[in-house]
């Protein structure tokens, strides 16, 4: 365990066993202290800036180094991690500078944070980016093979955050919601690398509702059965090739005062082979991560019930295993939907927005004021964006709304659009039903997706997030993303969620 605490205290005169600072980049590339250590350039005067140089520092983003103090200040050691250019400085790059540095302690119990936390926002950008680049999943790994030894990197168990506004009741409040928000971040990311075989619908169902014990969150569990009588054609069908039965997880905080309501619609495909229609070898390895959306929607709602917000939000969450055997779901098949539309599959792998249609309709029933979808949806998005950017559909006024709460969290999103063409496709191109799964059009499948989903929204206000391509990371870490799960989306959609309860706060004018 980790403790934080917050301190008004120069870093210089820190009793610790490493201080971390930042260093930017000033004209021609000159090192320049970052806010919130000038006190340790002091202490070092004219040397400090040469002694990083000589130890091939350049103040670039992700680089790190460490250096032995010898009593210039009261820590044992030092280390500066680069910022990039001063002029071009921002609370996210202070938020991945925050990750770097916890992924750089080496065998430290103590550790000074002196990077620039000058007000709430930066404070928890530092809080968030550390407590982020700390995360490792290392629960497979038994100890008992050379090489398998679970991570022997120290944990730090005493971090303080050197802020001079540390006595303020903002700050000091943005330190709490950093932990609350990190905590559930956590246990989304080892809800994703957990392997599927020991997260089967029902296992993450169970290891749901284990979350929501103590607090107030309402768990409830619709079974296949109940499904079956409901008439959830979607989520049986994508669920029908498995051993392991599909279900359905909600979860909802109820506020006493709630202003307003959010529906969150997770996607929860436990493991994706592409059924069928199978994905080639290499495209399967990864997909346990199919079920980021539901991990991320889930944790929204403990976090948002933790930080009791005046906002009522209900998460519906379709798990389902995405499997082949001689039960599966064929290409051809048509599938009732909880709409009572009929659905055309052509492609077994376009699972997702099978589920989903059944947990929209679900969502849009409760009447809520606002209905946000995450999935990862399409690999098409991961084509156009990247895998550090998601694609955001939906009606305009809360595309905008999701654009300003990433533009707080540091989440990258790009507004995409849903063409008429492709609604008109999915309406009228299925000879035999009402609705057309897939076209076999490889151009803008995430926005066919998209236009898909839109038909299960009965046009509530409605934003999808795709998140296939940032919801897990299969490389390496980098700031203060960890390898694997990242739990994408969740400070936003949280973020979200706070600006909505502090509109609706706002006296009425
Ligand atoms: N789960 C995948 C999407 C995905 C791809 C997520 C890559 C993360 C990384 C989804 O179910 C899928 O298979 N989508 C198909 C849709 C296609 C058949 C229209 C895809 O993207 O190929
Ligand atoms: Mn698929
Ligand atoms: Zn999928």
């Amino acid at each position: 365990m980790t403790s934080y605490t917050l301190r008004k205290g120069s870093p210089d005169k820190t009793r610790t066993d490493l201080v971390v600072i930042g260093v930017a980049t000033g004209k021609a590339g000159a090192l320049v202290v970052a806010p919130g250590a000038e006190a340790v350039a002091a202490a070092y005067g004219r040397r400090f800036a040469p002694l990083l140089a000589s130890m091939g520092f350049t103040g670039a983003p992700g680089e790190v180094v460490k250096v032995p103090t010898n009593g210039t200040l009261n820590a044992a050691q030092l280390l500066a991690v680069g910022l990039g250019p001063r002029s071009e400085l921002t609370t996210e790059k202070v938020r991945r500078a925050a990750g770097v540095a916890a992924r750089n302690l080496g065998n430290v119990a103590s550790v000074a944070l002196a990077l620039p936390a000058v007000d709430a926002e930066h404070v928890r950008a530092v809080a968030e980016g550390f407590r982020s680049g700390l995360y490792r999943f290392d629960a497979y790994k038994s100890g008992t093979k050379t090489g398998t030894k679970k991570s022997d990197r120290a944990s730090v168990s005493e971090v303080v955050l050197l802020s001079d506004a540390a006595r303020q009741r903002e700050v000091i409040e943005a330190l709490a919601t950093a932990e609350v928000l990190g905590n559930q971040a956590d246990r989304a990311r080892d809800w994703v690398n957990t392997p599927a075989n020991d997260l089967v619908p029902a296992a993450f169902a169970a290891a749901v509702e284990a979350a929501t014990r103590g607090t107030d969150v309402r768990f409830e569990l619709l079974d296949v059965d109940e499904l079956r009588s409901l008439g959830c054609g979607g989520i049986l069908g994508v669920g029908a090739g498995s051993a392991h039965a599909p279900c359905l997880v909600k979860l909802s905080w109820q506020p006493d005062d709630a202003a307003a309501s959010v529906a969150l619609v997770g996607k929860g495909i436990t493991y994706d082979s592409g059924g069928l229609t199978i994905k080639p070898s290499a495209s399967m390895k990864t997909m346990k991560k199919d079920m980021a959306g539901a991990a991320a929607a889930a944790a929204a709602v403990l976090t948002i019930a933790a930080l009791q917000l005046p906002v009522a939000v209900t998460a519906y969450l379709p798990l389902a295993e995405n499997m082949i055997s001689g039960s599966s779901l064929r290409p051809g098949d048509v599938l009732t939907t909880l709409s009572g539309q009929t659905v055309e599959v052509l492609n077994t792998d376009a699972e997702g927005r099978l589920v989903l249609a059944d947990a929209l309709t679900m969502a849009a029933r409760d009447e809520p004021d606002v209905v946000v979808n995450v999935a990862t949806l399409t690999g098409a998005c991961v084509v156009a964006l990247g895998d550090k950017i998601a694609g955001l559909f939906g009606t305009d006024d809360l595309v905008t709304a999701f654009e300003a709460a990433a533009g707080t969290t540091g989440e990258m999103f790009w507004h995409l659009p849903i063409p008429d063409e492709q609604r008109t496709s999915v309406r009228t191109e299925s000879r035999i039903a009402d609705l057309l799964q897939h076209n076999w059009v490889r151009w803008g499948a995430a926005s066919y997706a998209a236009a898909f989903l839109e038909q299960f929204v009965e046009g509530l206000p409605w934003v999808h997030l795709d998140i296939a391509g940032p919801a897990y990371n299969s490389g390496g870490p980098w700031g203060h993303v960890p390898h694997g799960a990242t739990a994408f989306s969740l400070a936003t959609i949280v973020e979200y969620v706070e600006q909505v309860s502090r509109r609706t706060a706002a006296p009425a004018s």
